[in-house]
């Protein structure tokens, strides 16, 4: 990822800005940087920053710490961070060092990474409120737990300990929830992309072909425009579209089996989240269709929903009555709508939720629920939008054309003043829609 423009920089403290008035005067944040993981002996997993401190500064280095410590007079923001050497940076790549968190990343003062223990006493001393979210940082907890020890040790003699600690949901999650127009541009970007990749699969998908190399046609198009997965894609034929988390994407392609696509690529940290159903040889059958047509109709009722003010479980309220209602005309379940959703009756075939927030997360931050009520829609939130139905092969009971079935429609949706705004309308969704690309 290249160094921030001055616009991007301007953002960036803009951000640091409202978490510091949220902190409040007497707080300090300390936000670690993401690790580098080991996939096996020497070679390691693909470095991804976390993504609160992406949001914060856009540095895209491991083994850093980002510190904002509200009104100190050296300066607010400061980087601990890996220092610059030549060997080192010649076998694994650039380092910022001190100097370029400074100059590059708009640092007010930047230390190298084992600078922090020595800091660490005077960053907190004196404040109440320490914003760190303890348990998910094995290496820094010890350290900090024992600085404020020590600090309370001698805080008789000198400036107080901390005496809370607070976990960033209230604070910066709340504040990456709702989307800025930089952060917009380029969620737009990612959704772009990622229709495009999901267009290309249904060109490229034919009876006889693999799992695999639709999966690469996918990573393709997110590759060539400088971008990666999101998450892991899901690319499951048959029977496999009914595992809900598929990975293997190992499979051959066979005629007259749908094709289930979960995939997303990831622009600058910020993801799309898109599922396609379709069918393999370029035409649904009768019982394919059919189920189609309900959760087609269950996630357009369920994208109305996402309007300002509404309560955000409106869309999985929506979605479960009208799969449920849907389940019930295709025999899949039999009685009442009302009493087979009050016995969780339509969990058998739609077991999971109708969506979530995204951003630079797939499961993005921010609270569902405020003091056990859902919250209301507000203009800037990015939800996925993403009921399916799926009828595990062999179900007792079932007509037996419906075995095997798994159907998910996934689309991503910005709200607005003005209502919905669909960010992945480039792929094609009813079924003469996506038989005319599949044909073309
Ligand atoms: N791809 C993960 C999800 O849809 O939630
Ligand atoms: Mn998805
Ligand atoms: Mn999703």
């Amino acid at each position: 990822m290249p160094a921030p423009t001055p616009a991007e920089l301007t953002e960036y403290a803009a951000r640091r800005q409202r978490l510091i008035r949220a902190m409040g005067p007497t707080g300090v944040a300390i936000i670690p940087s993401a690790r580098e993981v080991i996939r096996n002996r020497d070679a390691h997993y693909r470095f991804r920053q976390d993504s609160d401190f992406l949001y914060l500064s856009g540095f895209n280095e491991p083994d850093s710490l980002l510190v904002l410590v509200p009104n100190r007079k050296e300066g607010e923001f400061l980087m601990f961070v890996r220092p610059r050497d030549a060997a080192r940076e010649i076998w694994d790549g650039r380092r910022a060092g001190p100097e370029g968190a400074v100059s590059r990343y708009g640092a007010d003062q930047a230390f190298v990474i084992d600078e922090f223990d020595k800091q660490l006493q005077d960053l907190l001393a004196g404040r109440e409120r320490v914003f760190y979210t303890f348990g998910e940082h094995p290496e820094w907890d010890p350290k900090i737990a024992a600085c404020v020890r020590e600090i309370r040790e001698v805080s008789r003699r000198g400036a107080a300990a901390p005496t809370d600690f607070v976990a960033l949901e209230t604070t910066l999650h709340e504040q990456r929830l709702i989307k800025t127009e930089a952060e917009l541009e380029l969620i737009r970007h990612a959704c772009a992309v990622t229709a495009g990749a999901h267009v290309r699969a249904m060109r490229a998908t034919r009876p006889g072909g693999w799992e695999w190399a639709v999966a690469a046609e996918i990573h393709h198009e997110f590759e060539r425009h400088g971008m990666e997965c999101g998450y892991g894609s899901i690319v499951g034929g048959g029977d496999n579209a009914c595992i809900l988390h598929y990975k293997e994407n190992e499979s051959p392609l066979n005629d007259g089996d749908l094709l289930l696509i979960d995939a997303g690529g990831e622009y600058r940290g910020y993801t799309a989240d898109i599922t396609r159903t379709f069918p393999i040889n370029g035409t649904y059958s009768g019982a394919q269709k059919a189920v189609y047509e309900v959760v087609l109709a269950a996630q357009v009722a369920a994208i109305a929903e996402l309007t300002a003010g509404n309560a955000s479980s409106r869309p999985h309220e929506v979605a479960t009555r009208a799969l449920t209602e849907g389940m019930v005309a295709l025999g899949l379940l039999s009685g009442d709508v009302d009493s087979l959703i009050a016995d969780g009756k339509h969990r058998q075939f739609y077991m999971h939720g109708t969506g979530h927030w995204l951003g630079l997360d797939v499961h993005d931050v921010g609270r569902y629920k405020i003091d056990g009520v859902a919250r209301p829609f507000q203009p800037g939130m990015v939800m996925t939008v993403e009921p399916g139905l799926y009828i595990a092969p062999g179900t007792p009971g079932i007509d037996p054309r419906f075995h095997g079935i798994g159907i998910r429609i996934e689309d991503d949706v910005l709200v607005t003043a003005s209502g919905p705004e669909v960010l992945t309308h480039g792929v094609p969704k009813t079924v003469a829609e996506v038989e005319a690309v599949m044909r073309g």
